[in-house]
Parts: structure tokens; sequence; C-alpha cells
């Protein structure tokens, strides 16, 4: 494919260009006595280009008509802007309507909302905010990525289909070829052996187990990619669909974790403010006016690690009043995280050593019988950003721990494998990709950061 400009290379250009083409979409026209001038937008970057069509084009009558939406072609020399506002524009010696955008065109020249545009999420890329949004999101997974590949790290590509329940809490989506008209039975069960793999299958909710196995050979990797939870819950923060980022470190303790984790978000933040300056202005300017000092105050301050336990204490004696009670042993709702984050300490909290029984089968067990190596990243205005932990790598303690649970270590044979053969302490998280960039981009909707959006009774597009 030849070079063709695009319209951030041509606001970019060092000098004028004769005779140049450029595709895209008419964001307004607007008409003087021998002029029409057309904002036209390629999805390259935030910024329109001007180009000025003018009498002497044999089709001017034809460009008076040319709608918002519609697909053109422009061919032209890209000149010094005359007006205020931008550098350069262009001048066009023929113009071409490639694909015609009715009046119907939903999105006319005004600000419409996120309720809105979620209606329409086919078209809303074509929109100032969620072209930057979606420009952001693209950045970001390359910067991920980078941030692995310059520390040694190998992206391992983790089954989307698999037979385990990672986090237990069976919220599975099921993987099946079953008739459902006639499902095959056995003694009044189900019966998957008949189902295409013989046995029961479902999407993955963490890629993790998968992942420990590379980790206990190539030492430090990571996957990245679709996970899938059923749970039914329609809040502003969870999708049944959403990417996660789960790095795993071989001979490596919970410390590590925390310190990965840590850097691995400052490390994020820096990337967007430095290279997606324009789009993240929009979010700072229309989406959140506070983004900015967010952005700050996570790249400028330690995150605070503190134990579960004390975390409980500062909830108790924060004479809040909380819908749901803080008690040793429950889980920490988001009102309480939120309250850690935002008011007490003002900045990004790391809470570690959870109670076992309220989190997952694979964390290493602390000596004092009742917590586990856990660490959640709690940050402002979200709440969970990232969960992880130390893993179990004592043989016994994890068999018995299944056992303890009701599940089947027949079902863990190759997982506990690893911790019969050169089993190392090793260590993990799990970050949530779009709640990263609602907290890079202050999206207040889960929704509004990925493309097309799956919760409960949404399936449209
Ligand atoms: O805390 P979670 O459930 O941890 C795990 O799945 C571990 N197996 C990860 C690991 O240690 N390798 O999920 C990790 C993160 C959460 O902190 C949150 O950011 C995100 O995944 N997440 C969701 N994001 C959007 N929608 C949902 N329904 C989510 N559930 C979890
Ligand atoms: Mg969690």
């Amino acid at each position: 494919m030849q070079n063709k400009p695009t319209v951030k290379s041509l606001l970019n250009a060092g000098a004028p260009i004769q005779d140049l083409e450029l595709t895209g979409w008419v964001r307004t026209r607007r008409d003087a006595k021998d002029f029409s001038f057309i904002e036209l937008n390629d999805g390259s970057c935030l910024a329109n280009i001007q180009v000025i069509a003018d009498v002497a084009l044999d089709n001017y009558a034809a460009v008076r008509h040319i709608a918002t939406g519609a697909a053109i072609r422009v061919q032209g020399d890209l000149v010094e802007s005359p007006g205020g506002g931008q550098n350069w524009e262009i001048r066009a010696t023929a113009m071409e309507v490639i694909g015609a955008a009715p009046d119907d065109y939903p999105l006319q020249k005004k600000r419409h909302s996120d309720e809105f545009l979620r209606t329409i999420a086919h078209l809303r890329p074509r929109t100032n905010k969620y072209g930057a949004m979606f420009r952001i999101r693209s950045r970001l997974a390359q910067a991920v990525h980078g941030f692995f590949e310059a520390r040694g790290f190998d992206w391992i590509h983790t089954p989307i289909i698999t037979g385990a329940d990672c986090e237990g809490a069976g919220e599975l989506f099921r993987v099946t070829t079953l008739d459902l008209d006639d499902v095959p039975k056995q003694n009044g069960s189900i019966d998957f052996s008949r189902d295409f793999f013989g046995k029961e299958a479902n999407l993955t909710v963490s890629g993790q187990l998968e992942v420990e196995t590379y980790c206990l050979s190539l030492g430090n990797v990571y996957t990245f990619g679709p996970t899938f939870r059923a749970e039914n819950s329609n809040t502003s923060r969870h999708v049944a669909e959403f990417w996660m980022i789960e790095p795993e470190m071989a001979f490596a303790d919970l410390n590590d974790n925390m310190d990965l984790g840590e850097e691995m978000i400052r490390h994020l933040v820096n990337f967007v403010r430095e290279e997606c300056r324009a789009d993240l202005d929009l979010f700072c300017r229309f989406v959140d006016k506070s983004l900015p000092a967010t952005l700050d105050n996570i790249a400028d301050n330690d995150f605070i690690r503190l134990p579960y336990t004390e975390a409980v204490e500062i909830l108790q004696k924060s004479g809040q009043n909380f819908e749901f009670k803080p008690e040793w042993g429950k889980d920490l709702q988001s009102e309480h995280e939120r309250f850690l984050t935002e008011q007490h300490f003002k900045r990004p909290v790391i809470v570690f050593d959870y109670p076992k029984d309220i989190k997952a089968f694979y964390m290493r067990q602390n000596d004092d019988g009742r917590t586990v190596a856990a660490m959640d990243v709690l940050v402002p205005s979200i709440g969970e950003i990232i969960g992880g932990s130390q893993r179990e790598e004592r043989y016994d303690y994890l068999e018995q721990r299944i056992i303890e649970l009701g599940f089947d270590p027949a079902d863990y044979w190759w997982y506990l494998d690893l911790r019969k053969y050169g089993s190392a302490p090793h260590s993990g998280f799990g970050l949530g990709f779009e709640r990263l960039l609602m907290l890079l981009t202050g999206a207040a909707n889960i929704r509004d950061v990925i493309p097309f959006p799956r919760t409960p009774n949404h399936l449209e597009f």
C-alpha cells in the first residue's frame, strides 16, 4: 500500500504538499458564496482538517449537497491556512462522494448522551469522544505489551475455552454443542461425555492457571486477552466480557507482586499522558475535570500498602454510615474501597493478606492460619483494579485447600503437578483492562470503554 496521507500526518506536515489524495468522513459543511468548507475527519486523530472546495470544481453543485457523515475522497493541495485555528488546510481540485449519508444520519452536530450513543455503538466511534477513547485503548494495549517486552516477560496465549473454573466462583458461560432440545442424560443428569469435548467446557474467567504452568518454565510471563464472567451484576464497573492482563512471576513473593502492579499502573499513566496528549485532553476538558489531578496523584505518589485487618479497623473507626457494615471476614464493598482511596488516604491503596475464606483456592496460606497472601489494588472512583496473590506452591497445602472447598483434586491434576515437580514460589495478578481505561479517561461507565459491551440482556451488535 502506498503511503497515503492521513489527517494526522497532514496536520503535522512541515511544508506544503501538492496534489495529494485524502479520504474520510464529513463532520460538517458550511457554504459561502463561491466556496464550501468541509471539516473532514478520517479517524487518525481527534482534529479535523478543513477542505475548501470552490466554484471551479466541475461538480461544485453536488459538493454543496454533501452531508454530515458522508464518506468522500478529496484531491488537492495542502496549503498554509490563512484563518486562525489551524496551520494547514486543503484546497480541493477534485472531490468525490464515495458513500452518501442521508438526512437521518444520527450523529448530527450536537452533543449526544453516552446512553444514546450506546444504542448506536456501531457509529459512536465517529464522534470525537469515542474516536479518542478507542485510539487510546489501542495505544494502551500496545503499551502493555511494550511494558512486558522491555522487562523480559513472554506473552503466553492462554486458551479461551477451558474446563477449569479458576476463581471457583461459578460465574461460567457454558460452551456446548449439545442439542438443547434433546439433551442426552445419564442417571438423570446431563451426559457431557456426548458433548464436543467429552466433558463440561466453559469460557475462561481467567488465564491464570494455565499461565502459571508457563511461569514455572519460562520464568516471567503474562497473558492478555478476553475473559468472561456470567455475573449478573448490572454495575458501572462490570461487563460479562472484558480483557485482563495477567502477569505471573517465578521465584517472586507478594512484595514483588505489589511492586510490579504499582510500577505497571504508573508506567501506563505516564504513557498515556505523554503519548496520547490530544485525545486525553478531551477527557480532561469534557469528561472529568479532576482527571489531571487524579493522574498526577498516581504518577507522583507511592501507593499505600495496608493489611486487610488494618483496613477493616480504619473502616470501623471511620464514623461513616456505610450501607454494609465493615466486619473482619467479609469482603470489602465498593463503598469501603472508595472511602479508603478517596477520603482516607486520597491515593491508590494496596490491601493485602485477606481472610482465606473470601479468596480463591490457589492463594498462598499465611502462617496465621486464617489469611492468604492476596492483594487487591484499589484506586479512586473505581475501587478494585487489580486482584492478585502469591500462589500456594506447597503441594499438601494446595491439595488440602482444594478438598476443603469441595473440589475434586483429580480435576486439578496438572496444576498440582506443578507443585510436585520443581515447585517454586510464584506470584501474579489480574489487571482489568477496561477498569484501567476508566481510570485513565475518567469514563464513569465501563460500557463506554469497550467497543461492544456485553452485559445482562444486552447482546446487540
Ligand atoms: O480479582 P479477579 O477476579 O482476579 C482473577 O481473576 C485472578 N485469577 C487474576 C490473577 O491473579 N491472575 O479479577 C482481576 C481483575 C479485577 O481486579 C478487575 O479489574 C477485573 O479483573 N474484573 C472485571 N472487569 C470488568 N468486568 C468484570 N466483570 C470484572 N471482573 C473482574
Ligand atoms: Mg478480585
